[in-house]
Protein backbone atom coordinates (compact mmCIF):
# COMPACT_ATOMS: atom_id res chain seq x y z
CA UNK A 1 0.00 0.00 0.00
CA UNK A 2 2.83 1.86 1.20
CA UNK A 3 4.79 1.74 -2.00
CA UNK A 4 2.02 2.18 -4.47
CA UNK A 5 1.22 5.73 -2.68
CA UNK A 6 4.69 6.45 -3.38
CA UNK A 7 5.12 5.61 -7.27
CA UNK A 8 2.33 7.47 -7.92
CA UNK A 9 2.70 11.07 -9.46
CA UNK A 10 -0.07 13.31 -9.59
CA UNK A 11 -0.69 14.90 -5.92
CA UNK A 12 -4.74 14.11 -6.41
CA UNK A 13 -4.14 10.43 -7.45
CA UNK A 14 -1.79 9.94 -4.95
CA UNK A 15 -3.83 11.79 -2.20
CA UNK A 16 -7.15 9.83 -3.26
CA UNK A 17 -5.13 6.59 -3.39
CA UNK A 18 -3.33 7.27 0.71
CA UNK A 19 -6.68 7.81 1.85
CA UNK A 20 -8.30 4.20 0.26
CA UNK A 21 -5.42 2.86 1.73
CA UNK A 22 -5.62 4.20 4.90
CA UNK A 23 -9.84 3.44 5.19
CA UNK A 24 -8.49 0.04 4.22
CA UNK A 25 -6.01 -0.38 7.42
CA UNK A 26 -8.24 1.21 9.70
CA UNK A 27 -11.45 -0.61 8.52
CA UNK A 28 -9.05 -4.18 9.33
CA UNK A 29 -8.02 -2.40 12.63
CA UNK A 30 -11.99 -2.30 13.66
CA UNK A 31 -13.15 -5.20 12.73
CA UNK A 32 -10.23 -6.30 15.20
CA UNK A 33 -7.32 -7.31 13.63
CA UNK A 34 -3.90 -5.55 12.14
CA UNK A 35 -3.12 -6.46 8.66
CA UNK A 36 0.41 -7.89 8.25
CA UNK A 37 3.14 -5.22 7.43
CA UNK A 38 5.13 -7.32 5.58
CA UNK A 39 8.19 -5.64 3.71
CA UNK A 40 8.27 -3.17 0.92
CA UNK A 41 11.29 -1.89 -1.66
CA UNK A 42 10.26 2.05 -1.27
CA UNK A 43 11.64 3.52 -4.05
CA UNK A 44 14.20 5.86 -3.06
CA UNK A 45 12.65 9.01 -4.07
CA UNK A 46 8.82 9.05 -4.56
CA UNK A 47 6.86 9.60 -8.02
CA UNK A 48 6.19 13.38 -8.48
CA UNK A 49 4.07 15.38 -11.19
CA UNK A 50 5.78 16.77 -14.46
CA UNK A 51 4.53 20.21 -13.13
CA UNK A 52 5.54 21.87 -10.07
CA UNK A 53 9.40 22.93 -11.47
CA UNK A 54 11.65 21.82 -8.55
CA UNK A 55 13.96 24.31 -7.73
CA UNK A 56 16.95 24.95 -5.54
CA UNK A 57 15.10 26.85 -2.37
CA UNK A 58 17.77 30.02 -3.63
CA UNK A 59 15.82 30.48 -7.05
CA UNK A 60 12.59 30.18 -5.89
CA UNK A 61 11.20 33.58 -6.67
CA UNK A 62 10.23 35.50 -3.11
CA UNK A 63 6.73 37.15 -3.60
CA UNK A 64 5.94 39.87 -0.74
CA UNK A 65 3.74 37.91 1.83
CA UNK A 66 0.89 40.75 1.97
CA UNK A 67 0.08 40.50 -1.57
CA UNK A 68 -2.09 38.33 -3.31
CA UNK A 69 0.22 36.75 -5.28
CA UNK A 70 2.23 36.70 -1.46
CA UNK A 71 -0.49 34.28 -0.77
CA UNK A 72 -0.49 32.43 -3.34
CA UNK A 73 2.93 31.57 -3.08
CA UNK A 74 2.45 31.19 0.06
CA UNK A 75 -0.41 28.25 0.00
CA UNK A 76 1.39 26.76 -2.93
CA UNK A 77 4.73 26.17 -0.86
CA UNK A 78 2.27 24.63 1.76
CA UNK A 79 1.04 22.46 -0.58
CA UNK A 80 3.94 20.88 -1.69
CA UNK A 81 5.27 20.19 1.96
CA UNK A 82 1.89 18.56 2.32
CA UNK A 83 2.45 16.36 -0.44
CA UNK A 84 5.77 15.57 0.37
CA UNK A 85 4.70 14.86 4.28
CA UNK A 86 2.08 12.28 2.36
CA UNK A 87 5.20 10.36 1.07
CA UNK A 88 7.37 11.03 4.30
CA UNK A 89 5.02 9.28 6.14
CA UNK A 90 4.29 5.86 3.81
CA UNK A 91 8.05 6.20 3.50
CA UNK A 92 8.19 5.87 6.88
CA UNK A 93 5.73 2.59 7.41
CA UNK A 94 7.56 1.10 4.23
CA UNK A 95 11.77 1.89 5.23
CA UNK A 96 11.63 0.74 8.36
CA UNK A 97 8.91 -2.68 7.51
CA UNK A 98 11.83 -5.39 8.75
CA UNK A 99 11.92 -3.02 12.16
CA UNK A 100 9.52 -4.75 14.31
CA UNK A 101 6.81 -2.41 15.80
CA UNK A 102 4.12 -2.89 17.56
CA UNK A 103 0.40 -1.89 15.32
CA UNK A 104 0.32 1.01 17.08
CA UNK A 105 3.06 2.63 15.17
CA UNK A 106 1.16 2.02 11.84
CA UNK A 107 -2.19 3.32 13.08
CA UNK A 108 -0.25 6.59 14.30
CA UNK A 109 1.63 6.69 10.54
CA UNK A 110 -0.97 5.65 8.24
CA UNK A 111 -3.21 8.40 10.14
CA UNK A 112 -0.91 10.99 9.64
CA UNK A 113 -0.64 9.85 6.38
CA UNK A 114 -4.22 10.64 5.37
CA UNK A 115 -4.69 13.73 7.19
CA UNK A 116 -1.50 15.08 5.09
CA UNK A 117 -3.16 13.53 1.98
CA UNK A 118 -6.17 15.92 3.27
CA UNK A 119 -4.29 18.69 3.96
CA UNK A 120 -2.63 18.61 0.17
CA UNK A 121 -6.08 18.86 -0.78
CA UNK A 122 -7.50 21.44 1.14
CA UNK A 123 -4.45 23.78 0.05
CA UNK A 124 -5.03 22.85 -3.78
CA UNK A 125 -8.77 23.88 -2.82
CA UNK A 126 -7.70 27.05 -1.83
CA UNK A 127 -5.29 27.80 -4.20
CA UNK A 128 -7.68 26.90 -6.86
CA UNK A 129 -10.61 29.08 -5.29
CA UNK A 130 -8.12 32.02 -6.10
CA UNK A 131 -7.40 31.21 -9.93
CA UNK A 132 -4.65 29.11 -9.24
CA UNK A 133 -3.30 25.54 -8.65
CA UNK A 134 -0.68 23.03 -7.22
CA UNK A 135 1.76 23.15 -10.12
CA UNK A 136 1.65 26.52 -11.36
CA UNK A 137 4.48 28.02 -9.47
CA UNK A 138 8.25 26.29 -8.77
CA UNK A 139 8.77 24.66 -5.77
CA UNK A 140 11.09 23.84 -3.49
CA UNK A 141 13.62 20.80 -4.50
CA UNK A 142 14.98 19.86 -1.18
CA UNK A 143 12.06 18.22 0.88
CA UNK A 144 12.84 14.88 0.21
CA UNK A 145 16.70 15.42 1.69
CA UNK A 146 15.75 14.59 5.22
CA UNK A 147 14.46 11.12 3.88
CA UNK A 148 17.60 10.24 1.94
CA UNK A 149 19.73 11.30 4.61
CA UNK A 150 17.81 8.86 7.28
CA UNK A 151 17.22 6.16 4.94
CA UNK A 152 19.76 3.54 6.77
CA UNK A 153 18.74 5.62 10.38
CA UNK A 154 15.13 4.68 11.70
CA UNK A 155 15.74 6.62 15.08
CA UNK A 156 17.56 9.10 12.80
CA UNK A 157 14.13 9.80 10.77
CA UNK A 158 11.88 9.76 13.59
CA UNK A 159 14.62 12.81 15.07
CA UNK A 160 14.50 14.56 12.17
CA UNK A 161 10.91 14.34 10.12
CA UNK A 162 8.39 14.54 12.80
CA UNK A 163 10.44 16.04 15.82
CA UNK A 164 12.27 18.78 14.01
CA UNK A 165 10.85 19.57 10.19
CA UNK A 166 7.05 18.95 11.81
CA UNK A 167 7.85 20.68 15.12
CA UNK A 168 9.19 23.72 12.72
CA UNK A 169 5.33 23.91 11.31
CA UNK A 170 3.99 24.46 14.78
CA UNK A 171 6.35 27.10 14.96
CA UNK A 172 5.28 28.99 11.58
CA UNK A 173 1.88 28.18 11.42
CA UNK A 174 0.35 30.71 13.76
CA UNK A 175 2.09 33.80 11.89
CA UNK A 176 0.42 31.94 8.56
CA UNK A 177 -2.97 31.97 10.61
CA UNK A 178 -2.90 35.62 10.62
CA UNK A 179 -1.59 36.51 7.73
CA UNK A 180 -4.76 35.33 6.21
CA UNK A 181 -7.08 36.52 8.47
CA UNK A 182 -5.63 39.89 8.11
CA UNK A 183 -6.17 39.26 4.51
CA UNK A 184 -9.96 38.10 5.16
CA UNK A 185 -9.36 34.66 3.08
CA UNK A 186 -11.53 32.59 4.95
CA UNK A 187 -11.10 29.38 3.81
CA UNK A 188 -7.33 29.34 3.68
CA UNK A 189 -7.87 30.23 7.44
CA UNK A 190 -10.23 27.19 8.05
CA UNK A 191 -7.55 25.05 6.19
CA UNK A 192 -4.37 26.38 8.19
CA UNK A 193 -6.14 26.09 11.17
CA UNK A 194 -7.49 22.18 10.65
CA UNK A 195 -4.24 22.03 9.42
CA UNK A 196 -1.85 23.44 12.54
CA UNK A 197 -4.31 21.10 14.89
CA UNK A 198 -3.44 18.07 13.36
CA UNK A 199 0.50 18.68 13.03
CA UNK A 200 0.46 18.92 16.91
CA UNK A 201 -0.44 14.78 16.53
CA UNK A 202 2.58 13.95 14.03
CA UNK A 203 5.26 15.53 15.73
CA UNK A 204 3.29 13.49 19.46
CA UNK A 205 3.99 10.62 16.91
CA UNK A 206 7.21 11.25 16.30
CA UNK A 207 8.15 11.98 20.27
CA UNK A 208 6.18 9.03 21.41
CA UNK A 209 8.19 5.97 18.64
CA UNK A 210 11.33 8.08 19.18
CA UNK A 211 11.08 6.98 22.72
CA UNK A 212 9.86 3.58 22.57
CA UNK A 213 12.91 2.73 20.44
CA UNK A 214 15.17 4.32 22.74
CA UNK A 215 13.72 2.83 25.84
CA UNK A 216 13.63 -0.39 23.35
CA UNK A 217 17.42 -0.30 23.42
CA UNK A 218 17.80 1.34 27.21
CA UNK A 219 19.45 4.94 25.63
CA UNK A 220 18.65 8.20 26.98
CA UNK A 221 16.55 9.60 24.61
CA UNK A 222 17.70 13.34 24.81
CA UNK A 223 21.43 12.57 23.75
CA UNK A 224 20.32 10.57 21.62
CA UNK A 225 18.10 13.15 19.66
CA UNK A 226 20.80 16.01 19.80
CA UNK A 227 23.53 13.22 18.40
CA UNK A 228 20.77 12.33 15.50
CA UNK A 229 19.79 15.89 15.04
CA UNK A 230 23.19 16.98 14.60
CA UNK A 231 24.64 14.09 12.35
CA UNK A 232 21.05 14.46 9.79
CA UNK A 233 19.88 17.89 10.10
CA UNK A 234 22.27 20.67 8.35
CA UNK A 235 22.13 23.58 10.23
CA UNK A 236 20.80 24.77 13.74
CA UNK A 237 17.39 25.26 14.71
CA UNK A 238 15.43 28.59 14.81
CA UNK A 239 13.17 30.29 17.55
CA UNK A 240 10.98 31.48 18.23
CA UNK A 241 9.61 28.05 19.12
CA UNK A 242 5.72 27.59 19.89
CA UNK A 243 6.83 26.10 23.55
CA UNK A 244 2.96 25.12 24.03
CA UNK A 245 2.25 23.07 20.95
CA UNK A 246 5.61 21.31 21.50
CA UNK A 247 5.25 20.75 24.85
CA UNK A 248 1.63 19.24 23.52
CA UNK A 249 3.19 17.08 21.43
CA UNK A 250 5.52 15.72 23.96
CA UNK A 251 8.45 17.92 23.03
CA UNK A 252 10.41 19.60 26.35
CA UNK A 253 12.36 22.72 25.50
CA UNK A 254 15.72 21.05 26.29
CA UNK A 255 14.87 18.44 23.65
CA UNK A 256 15.52 21.62 21.02
CA UNK A 257 16.95 25.14 22.56
CA UNK A 258 20.66 23.07 22.95
CA UNK A 259 20.42 22.62 19.13
CA UNK A 260 20.07 26.37 18.47
CA UNK A 261 23.39 26.28 19.32
CA UNK A 262 26.08 25.68 16.28
CA UNK A 263 28.78 22.86 17.59
FE1 LIG B 1 0.15 18.32 7.10
FE1 LIG C 1 2.31 16.41 9.41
Amino acid sequence: MAVEVLSTADGRDKTAMSRRHAAAWFAARDAGHAPPVGTAAPPPRPARPETPELLDPRDVPKRKPGSPQGRIALLHAVAHIELNAVDLHWDLVARFAHVPMPPGYYDDWVKAADEESKHFNLMCDCLEELGSFYGALPAHAGMWRAAEDTAEDHMGRLAVVPMVLEARGLDVTPGMIDLFRKAGADSAVAALESIYAEEVGHVAYGSKWFHFLCGRDGLDPKPVFHELVRKYFHGVLKPPFNDEKRAEAGLPPDFYWPLTEPQ
